[in-house]
């Protein structure tokens, strides 16, 4: 009887300890890279002291550059919810009309919070598995002159679509006076996001997703027009002051008590991502995305997202006709140690979500396939033997010969 106990314990505590491999594809936490888990391991220094500053100073340029910004980032321990906050409560006035564009359960998120602080928001709501449409953006906010923001996700990880916000971009080009808030959580350093090519004013993203560190940072960026409506702006707000974060950022300082280890962390990310290269790092997510989606579709899976707008950061795909997609999750997490998404809110049970985003490479894809290949006869679904893998590898193979961005 002691040892029926203890044993789970044990399993549990070598899992703990690192010594059990797991294929973790969800899409956020990603996996961390090695050396990235050791810089995050080094010894305090003082925040204030002068070992400090050189730190965030190198952190914050270069998060400008994968941001492709002028402008400014500033990085506030929290999650990606709290960079949403922030985002909120630092441009807008209660009462402010803004217009929350959705896609899943993400955009509904930015709008809850929008609404919480007292914005008024006219709700512009998508089905889910589609993206945004830049027209009835524009015919939104050609009808509506005073609507201060759009607030936008750029990949909406509930279920697998990346909006077209170039496209956007261009319609909010004809409003110079409305910001251009986007949740970029989860694409942002995955997936093409040209900031102030396509007139961004702020954008989010989350330490914990393609930046290859653990969860507990946001990254904000602050543009011009941004920081001109943060002056007037009076929603209420004092962790998450962007002129506090400013100020201190002069000295390359936070004005709180920073996170040392997850910046360690960054740092560490950062160098690893300016080696590979902006570029190659979304022909990495692209190459990924489609050799993903190949697999599926070899194994004869249905994938949820419209084809126009796949994301290349999480494939949602469709749980096989009158099946519960959980016991999917189960098998591959207790049998295979592949951790895969599950379907949020209304897709529970009706997806499943392959993250390939941060560090990832085409074998950890290969070996969700697999382990699906597995799984499936099991729960009495047909597919033949190694079309998923075979399919992928194909995609892939095609696409380093012949692969764009
Ligand atoms: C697009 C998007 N927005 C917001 C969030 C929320 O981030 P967090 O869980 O770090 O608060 C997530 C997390 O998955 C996300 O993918």
């Amino acid at each position: 009887m002691f040892y029926y106990c203890a044993k789970p314990q044990f399993e549990q505590e070598r899992f703990v300890m690192g010594y059990k491999h797991q294929n973790l594809r969800i899409p956020g936490p990603t996996p961390v890279p090695p050396t990235v888990l050791l810089a995050s391991a080094k010894p305090m220094i003082n925040h204030r002291g002068p070992e400090f500053s050189p730190l965030m100073e190198r952190i914050t340029l270069r998060l400008k550059h994968f941001y492709q910004t002028k402008g400014d980032v500033l990085v506030f321990p929290s999650a990606g919810t709290g960079g949403m906050e922030a985002a909120i409560v630092n441009v807008l006035s209660p009462g402010d009309k803004v217009l929350g564009v959705t896609i899943g359960v993400f955009g509904d998120r930015f709008i809850t919070i929008a609404e919480r602080f007292g914005a008024e928001v006219i709700k512009l709501s998508f089905p889910w598995g589609r993206a945004a449409h830049p027209d009835l953006i524009e015919q939104l906010l050609s009808d509506n002159r005073d609507i201060k923001a759009v607030l936008i996700t750029h990949n909406e990880t509930s279920t697998g679509v990346t909006n077209d916000l170039a496209a956007i971009g261009e319609v909010m080009k004809k409003f110079p006076d409305v910001l251009y808030v986007v949740d970029a959580i989860s694409g942002m350093a995955a997936l093409p996001f040209k900031h102030d090519e396509w007139g961004v004013d702020v954008a989010i993203s989350g330490s914990q997703k393609a930046w290859m560190i653990p969860p507990g940072l946001s990254m904000v960026s602050v543009s011009e027009k941004a920081w001109k409506a943060h002056q007037a702006a009076k929603m209420p707000r004092f962790y998450w002051d962007f002129s506090a974060a400013k100020k201190s950022l002069e000295k390359w300082q936070n004005p709180y008590t920073p996170p040392v280890s997850l910046l360690y962390a960054l740092d560490e990310s950062l160098s690893i991502m300016e080696e590979e290269g902006l570029e190659n790092i979304m022909l990495r997510h692209q190459r990924i995305g489609e050799a993903t989606r190949a697999g599926i579709r070899g194994l004869g899976l249905e994938l949820f997202a419209d084809p126009a707008h796949y994301s290349n950061a999480v494939t949602a795909v469709k749980a096989p006709e009158g099946m519960d997609g959980k016991l999917i999750n189960t098998m591959l997490r207790d049998e295979y140690n592949v951790v895969i998404g599950g379907g949020q809110k209304d897709l529970a049970g009706r997806i499943f979500r392959i993250g390939h985003l941060g560090f990832v490479s085409l074998a950890d894809i290969l070996g969700v396939l697999a382990a699906l290949e597995m799984v499936l006869p099991r729960l009495g679904v047909s597919i033949t033997p190694w079309s998923g893998v075979k399919a992928a590898e194909e995609s892939y193979a095609q696409a380093l010969t012949g692969g764009k961005v």
